[in-house]
């Protein structure tokens, strides 16, 4: 089964408003022709702008975190419909980051990803395991939990609409890129785990994220159960993003 490669850059807290709008600028000629879904995900305030620039193109905007709840008193928070009314169309949930530094939990996530479903938006969820749980043999274990959890709420149907980042957290920002076997490994274990829950497992694009550069990409995104990348420090530069989107096709 052919999947649509997926390519996200997920700027992080990087980027304000002027240098997202020169990051587009010179995105959009580089990626005119390509096949792949282009998605960029900027911090909320770059959201209109980036938005903006991309109508009439083929890239998606992405907001990098949303609150489950639909509005009340969450000071600091965003919900899914005010995403949705700036026709942004998908959503960063469970980042390593905000599971480490800001306290995201499986639960939240368990309510985030329906949420997020039934705003229409579509839900990138992260998953990935420590250096310490690889090395202690428990790569499978970490994510099986993680997906069965996050995903609790979501039934097999809707379940075709949710974009899986597989994104070891060893290789998040730290150069040390997963090997493609290893990628390959993790993200065909994740396309199980979908298909016992009877999901259409093979319509699910599932991405590798961590340390992926132009030099790396090409030959992760040709593994076979690799359907995409979530990109972070190379999807800084424009250039450099536009040859990981020439690299998936
Ligand atoms: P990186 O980040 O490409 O800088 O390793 C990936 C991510 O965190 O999504």
């Amino acid at each position: 089964m052919s999947r649509t490669p997926y390519i996200a850059a997920n700027w992080k807290m990087n980027k304000t408003v002027a240098e997202a709008a020169q990051f587009i600028d010179t995105l959009l000629p580089r990626i005119a022709a390509t096949q792949a879904d282009v998605v960029v995900c900027p911090p909320f305030t770059a959201l209109t702008a980036v938005v903006e620039r991309r109508y009439g193109t083929a890239v998606k905007v992405a907001a990098q975190n949303m609150h489950e709840e639909e509005s009340g008193a969450f000071t600091g928070e965003i919900s899914a419909a005010m995403l949705v009314e700036l026709d942004v169309e998908a959503v960063v949930l469970g980042h390593s980051e905000r599971r480490q530094f800001f306290g995201e939990t499986d639960e939240a996530l368990a309510r985030k990803v329906p949420a997020a479903l039934a705003a229409d938006l579509e839900p990138i969820l992260c998953v990935g395991e420590s250096e310490e749980a690889r090395d202690g043999g428990e790569t499978e274990t970490v994510l099986e939990r993680q997906l069965q959890t996050d995903l609790a709420g979501v039934d097999s149907v809707a379940l075709a609409g949710v974009v899986i980042a597989y994104e070891p957290i060893w290789a998040i920002g730290t150069g040390r890129v997963a090997t493609p076997e290893q990628a390959q490994e993790a993200c065909a274990f994740i396309r199980d785990v979908l298909r016992l829950r009877g999901a259409a497992a093979d319509e699910i694009r599932i991405l590798y994220g961590g340390s992926v550069k132009p030099a790396n990409a090409a030959e992760i995104l040709s593994q076979p159960d690799v359907d995409g990348a979530l990109v972070g420090g190379a999807a800084l530069d424009a250039e450099d993003f536009a040859a990981i989107v020439e690299a998936a096709g």
